[in-house]
């Protein structure tokens, strides 16, 4: 059997190969051991592989494993064959040293599973941080059929009353805590009342600003990324996305032909309405990157800045994701989009029907939560993008500045967007760690806190550990924020604005590495620039003397991610594995 063109489908190039009995009998004799019959895989049925990134290694996914059932039930009713795989486990706040430099290896995997195994169609589990990028990076390298299915974020959580957030809570806990005002076990008790079912986290964090990125780039049923875990829903979407997957197969609909240039323009918009996570530009310029799509953070800054906040999430906002999806989640949100112009609503996407028919007139059910465009939370509230003789960008997540921060900062008279401070320089977040409180350095509200050696060489994979808390003795005078510049990442649940993903990145002799402790740096948001203020004599001569660090790698894949990695304005891939694009059509008869 073949495709609606005609075309045999891949898999029966393994399975029922006339030509080749030989090869044909050893691919087909081990995939009946447990129980699939020789006329379920000669059928011609297309097979779907259902990318399983959950495991008791990775609890935000872990619900995969159940849903996988009802995928497989939807595959099956569509008259596909379902087979079940592992993806290496990513866990965001488990992996050592980072989560993110798994991305990149777990991408790897898919792709060789996707190309090597007979396989037609893939459904992709996402969930967690990381696994949304990597299995949308792997179906853009290979370019088989391919459909995402969120796992949701988990039920809105409360500590003594109060939303209790991902992540979120996690930096109030810690400012209680360094005004000594919770003691360890409450401290516990209340991040942990964060967590209370499965799913993701429930802030609009990385996680659930991936998903919505995967939604809004067409890459999932409407309506998939913002149903929480636990729902009925989610398990009757899992069975949607299973059907749908086996119909994708049929029409030979391709990631390629889904992630265009509109779809990833859609993406951006999206992205600054929800107000997602400073690691959406990474990853989405990753994807964009496999896919052989041109996509940079000019683009993020001049298509996605002037977008307002319309959803009411933490951490720019107050409620958390079971909230957010009975308001309507991101369907709701595109609607608001294309009412203004801003949905290209031609981009196609896995239902086989353009962004602009599946988005209808989508509408937010409570004003409060997702907000009307003349209502926004905040106008502009996109991602800014800085350059200067420190980098050659790095971003800010504008939506997420305080009244406290713009009051003390930006709202100099005369000098509006703009402020100059001394730098307080960190070789790493353990030496930020070990030296913040030391009042030796002299920290006050006018210094700016910079950590460097955290991009995807430095640490390696880069830390989330741009946001950095002021000294203790600053906090409890009320100061509960400073400036941040860094090279490394921050957590999506983050509320604070700091600059973050510079490239290049210390570690590569950027131009963080020629900082040094007590030099004036000045930021202007308007002019979108970022400097030492210093002579280019002067940085010339520190350029020359620079002797960077050695880096110690404690596993092989460090050393391999370490030799290959790219920086983070160009989505921190691996430079070597752009240029293979769309391998599937390279694939001849095995
Ligand atoms: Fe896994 Fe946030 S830590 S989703
Ligand atoms: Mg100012």
């Amino acid at each position: 059997m073949a495709d609606n063109q005609g075309r045999k489908l891949r898999s029966q190039l393994w399975w029922d190969n006339p030509g080749n009995p030989g090869m044909t009998a050893l691919y087909l004799e081990r995939y009946l051991n447990f129980g699939l019959t020789r006329e379920e895989l000669q059928s011609g049925k297309p097979v779907i592989g259902i990318a399983q990134t959950g495991s008791d290694l990775s609890p935000c996914n872990r619900h995969h494993i159940d849903l996988a059932e009802r995928v497989k039930a939807g595959i099956r009713d569509a008259g596909g064959l379902p087979i079940e795989f592992p993806v290496h486990p990513i866990q965001e706040t488990g992996k050592r040293p980072t989560a993110a430099l798994d991305r990149n290896l777990a991408y790897l995997g898919l792709v060789e599973v996707l190309y090597g195994y007979p396989l037609d169609g893939v459904v992709l589990t996402t969930g967690c941080d990381k696994t949304t990028p990597a299995m949308l990076m792997g179906a853009a390298t290979v370019d088989i059929p391919a459909i995402v299915l969120s796992g949701g974020p988990m039920l809105d959580g409360h500590f003594e009353g109060e939303l209790a957030g991902s992540g979120t809570v996690v930096w109030e806990a810690r400012r209680r805590h360094a005004a000594g005002l919770l003691d360890y076990a409450k401290f516990i008790d209340m991040v942990a009342a964060s967590a209370p079912s499965v799913g993701h986290c429930n802030t609009m964090g990385t996680a659930s600003s991936m998903n919505a990125m995967a939604e809004a780039l067409g890459m999932s049923l409407p309506g998939c990324a913002a149903i929480p875990g636990p729902y009925r829903e989610r398990a009757q979407m899992a069975y949607a996305t299973g059907k749908r997957a086996v119909e994708l197969v049929r029409e030979n609909l391709k990631p390629s032909d889904i992630m265009t240039r509109a779809a990833f323009e859609n993406a951006i918009v999206a992205a600054s309405a929800i107000g997602a996570s400073t690691n959406c530009p990474p990853h989405v310029n990753a994807i964009a990157r496999h896919m052989g799509v041109e996509l940079t953070n000019d683009d993020w800054d001049r298509i996605g800045y002037e977008i307002p906040l319309l959803v009411n999430m933490q951490p720019a906002g107050k409620y958390l994701g079971e909230t957010y999806y009975r308001a309507g989640g991101l369907p709701a949100v595109l609607g608001e989009l294309k009412r203004h112009g801003k949905l290209r609503e031609g981009a196609v996407t896995v239902t086989g029907r353009t962004m602009g028919e599946i988005t209808g007139d989508a509408r937010s059910t409570d004003p409060d939560v997702i907000r009307a465009w003349d209502n926004p939370l905040k106008e502009k509230a996109g991602f800014v993008q800085l350059k200067g003789n420190l980098f050659s960008s790095a971003i800010m997540k504008t939506s997420v500045i305080s009244d406290e921060f713009r009051t003390r900062y930006l709202e100099t008279p005369g000098d509006e967007e703009a402020f100059e401070g001394r730098a307080i320089v960190f070789d790493g977040p353990e030496d930020y760690h070990h030296r913040i409180n030391d009042p030796s350095l002299n920290i006050d509200a006018h210094c700016i806190l910079v950590v460097r050696y955290c991009g995807p060489v430095g640490y390696p994979g880069s830390a989330e550990v741009v946001n950095m808390l002021p000294p203790d003795a600053l906090v409890k005078q009320g100061v509960n924020e400073l400036p941040c510049i860094g090279d490394g990442r921050q957590s999506g649940t983050s509320g604070s604005p700091s600059i973050l993903n510079a490239s290049p990145e210390a570690g590569v002799g950027g131009g963080l590495a020629l900082l040094q402790t007590g030099d004036r740096v000045r930021i202007d948001l308007k002019k979108r620039a970022a400097n030492i203020l210093i002579s280019d004599a002067e940085l010339a001569e520190r350029k020359k003397a620079l002797k960077l660090p050695e880096f110690v790698n404690q596993t092989p894949w460090q050393e391999i991610y370490r030799s290959h990695v790219g920086q983070l304005e160009t989505g921190g891939v691996l430079e070597n594995a752009v240029k293979y694009q769309r391998i599937a059509e390279t694939f001849g008869v095995p």
